[in-house]
């Protein structure tokens, strides 16, 4: 599976830890970039990730900020981006199963490397299956895309 991860100043030392996991599961990764603890405008590193997942570049992607809420809100001004904030295993594998959600937003400031390395594990071990009302909610989300301006 290819996974894009990006990170602004407040993800960035969690990404490099998350980056290092997924390696290591034998996961093909591509890092969006910050790269360092100098300051950066999360938007600048959530959109052009956003657009790549949306495009089919990547199954899944992964944005890092302080709180992860920034990154969740820009990731999800993009057309067929389902981000979820999360900070626990439950609601993580929940975003897949019940949302299909294809963006995981983590907090940087929020999170240590080892529940982190759970969420992200559980996450993308997870897959979209559990029928038919969820299909009809996520199809609802996509109806609300269709008067969106393509770019
Ligand atoms: C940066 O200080 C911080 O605002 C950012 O990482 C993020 O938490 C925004 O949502």
């Amino acid at each position: 599976m290819k996974i894009a991860i990006g990170a602004d100043h407040g993800g960035y030392r969690l990404k490099e830890e998350i980056k290092e996991f997924l390696v290591n599961e034998g996961y093909k990764v591509s890092d969006f970039g910050t790269d360092s603890e100098a300051s950066v405008d999360y938007p600048d590193i959530a959109y052009p990730l956003a657009k790549a997942v949306s495009k089919g570049e990547f199954e899944r992607g992964i944005l890092i900020c302080g709180t992860g809420i920034g990154m969740s809100l820009v990731a999800n001004k993009v057309k067929g981006i389902r981000a979820a904030l999360c900070s626990d295993v439950y609601s993580a594998r929940h975003s897949v199963l019940h949302n299909n959600a294809n963006v995981l937003a983590l907090g940087g400031r929020v999170l240590g490397p080892g529940l982190a390395k759970e969420i992200v594990d559980a996450w993308l071990k997870e897959k979209f299956s559990e029928g038919e009302r969820h299909i009809r909610r996520v199809n609802k989300i996509l109806d609300l895309e269709k008067g969106w301006k393509d770019e």
